[in-house]
């Protein structure tokens, strides 16, 4: 197969939801499918959920906790498709955000009983951002829920999305009889716990067909009829170019534990998605087609063996051919590097792979030498763009409680950062080293990962902050002086980037105030 044809086969997104809405069971039928992984029916089944979900790390399995952000390749009818995880806990929000610059689509999951919540809310903008295409499914249909109407207007309302219905439910809870495949025109009838077969699927292209009420109570079927003529005229027709623009979002209904209305997304999806797209990086935008290879870092994570320190950068494929045993150039260190055994993840199988292409993922052993957003080529002096860092929401300062380790926390530290485990501040007034989270549960896995790992132990120092906004001035006098102004909240982040580090909504707001030719930041990205 040529290389163009490879690019074409490929498709790499990423589901993403608030915790509970049903991801990882979204994740395992789509693996299910795909013949990556194979159990009777759609019994629940832990051992599959383990396998589903990445882990790599001891403390996630003493957790219960999926921390990680693994890959799950597979085929389906001649398409290979490239799962990325994201973690389900929010506290691992950043990990997801990153995720998000390697793929080229995303699925959302939405419980039809809570709506959006707050986590959805945010992955959304950062594809919105992205201008990354999103397919929205909605679970949990064999539950009582909001009426579809209401939460089609949620979604647009508070994701900021222009929706379009391709499936359309009938009923739900103990009503649920099915839903209609709008965009294929059949009927898919409802028989919980997977059991479905190719009769409960009808052919109807007419609803005013009285096929329609041989198999579907009357006030459902006159339902039904009544809220396609709405759909059709309320909503948007659907179109692939708008959806590949990111201007219009298909949205499909389901439960995911049935199994149900998970096949009509994944063969729509298929048809529609797409295809590894261009990536841009700081000197040019980077084709797919183009001959040469190229990728970047978007995860690096703490090797299974935590005997050893050695790690997995996960890079993600932007253009040409990657090739075991060739020399790559590391641009930020200028350096040729070469790999003997890249990974490859076919569901929750690693193997060694020869070759991979534009839209897939590599695992490359790592002693330390990358950092989130390395880029690597064939020798042109490239950087990726749009790894974002957001302001994290908690701050403590680290201290050393093993003062005969010093050197020892500095470097596990430093490792830590650069996996994106959290940020680092470095105060410029006094040094202190202040860490920045997302959540609570970070600052355990750091203090635990430091004793483990690299056998140095830290305590921790509460700091009242609200946030870290980077901050910019195109005059340097102006900079100085906010700097001067400002030098008891001033501090460098790990690359070196001057941020502010606000106590108050009201702090921050004074000094936005105060200081009109400074530009404040709330992303990394300036
Ligand atoms: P997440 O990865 O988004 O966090 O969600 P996950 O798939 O783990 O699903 C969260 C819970 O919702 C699970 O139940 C799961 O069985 C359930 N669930 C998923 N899809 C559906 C659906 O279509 N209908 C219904 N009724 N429930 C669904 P749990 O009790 O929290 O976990 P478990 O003990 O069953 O594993």
């Amino acid at each position: 197969m040529s290389r163009l044809d490879e690019i074409a086969k490929r498709r790499t997104f990423a589901i993403v939801s608030h915790p509970d809405a049903g991801k990882t069971t979204l994740t395992e039928k789509l693996l299910l499918f795909g013949g990556a992984i194979q159990v009777a029916g759609a019994v629940k089944s832990n051992k599959i959920k383990r396998s589903a979900t990445s882990d790599f790390m001891e403390i996630e399995r003493q957790r219960g906790i999926s921390v990680a952000t693994s890959v799950m390749g597979f085929e389906y009818q001649g398409i290979k498709i490239n799962i990325l995880d994201t973690p389900g806990h929010q506290d691992f929000a950043e990990d997801t955000f990153r995720t998000l610059t390697a793929v080229d689509s995303v699925i959302v999951v939405v419980d039809v009983a809570k709506g959006v919540e707050p986590q959805t809310r945010k992955l959304v903008e950062v594809c919105r951002r992205r201008d990354t295409p999103i397919i929205v499914f909605v679970n949990k249909m064999d539950r009582e829920g909001k009426d579809g109407f209401d939460l089609l207007d949620e979604i647009e309302k508070e994701l900021k999305l222009t929706v379009c219905p391709l499936s359309w439910p009938i009923g739900m809870g103990q009503d649920f009889t099915g839903v209609y495949n709008i965009y294929e025109n059949k009927l898919r009838l409802f028989r919980a716990h997977g059991k479905q077969t190719e009769e409960d699927t009808i052919q109807i292209d007419d609803l005013s067909s009285e096929i329609l009420d041989q198999n579907v109570p009357e006030r459902l079927a006159e339902e039904l009829r009544g809220e396609t003529e709405i759909i059709n005229e309320v909503y948007p027709k659907f179109s692939t170019e708008d959806y590949l623009n990111a201007k219009l979002s298909p949205v499909f209904f389901g439960s995911a534990i049935n199994n149900f209305g998970v096949k009509e997304m994944l063969d729509c999806f298929i048809q529609i998605a797409p295809t590894p797209q261009s990536c841009e990086t700081e000197e040019r935008v980077v084709e797919p087609e183009e001959e040469k290879f190229t990728g970047f870092v978007f995860k690096i994570h703490a090797n299974i063996d935590p005997k050893h320190r050695d790690r997995i950068a996960f890079v993600r494929i932007c253009s040409g051919t990657f090739e075991r045993n060739k020399n790559y150039l590391h641009v930020r260190h200028n350096k040729k590097l070469k790999f003997s055994s890249p990974t490859s993840f076919m569901a929750a199988k690693k193997s060694i792979v020869d070759q991979a292409f534009p839209g897939d993922i590599v695992g490359l052993h790592d002693p330390g030498r990358f950092k989130i957003g390395d880029t690597l080529t064939e020798g042109e002096k490239l950087n990726f763009k749009g790894i974002p860092s957001f302001s994290p929401e908690m701050f403590k300062a680290v201290l050393n409680a093993d003062p005969m380790k010093a050197k020892q926390l500095e470097k596990g530290i430093d490792q830590l950062m650069d996996e994106g485990l959290a940020q680092l501040f470095t105060m410029t007034i006094n040094n202190k080293k202040i860490i920045g989270t997302v959540g609570q549960l970070q600052f355990e896995v750091i203090q635990y990962r430091l004793e483990h790992e690299y056998g140095a132990k830290c305590r921790y120092e509460g700091v009242s902050l609200h946030k870290a906004i980077w901050v910019t001035a195109e005059d340097d006098d102006k900079m100085y002086e906010f700097k001067k102004k400002k030098h008891r909240f001033m501090a460098l982040d790990k690359d070196g980037k001057d941020v502010f580090l606000a106590e108050s909504a009201w702090m921050l707001k004074m000094a936005q105030e105060d200081f009109p030719d400074i530009q404040f930041h709330f992303t990394s990205e300036v």
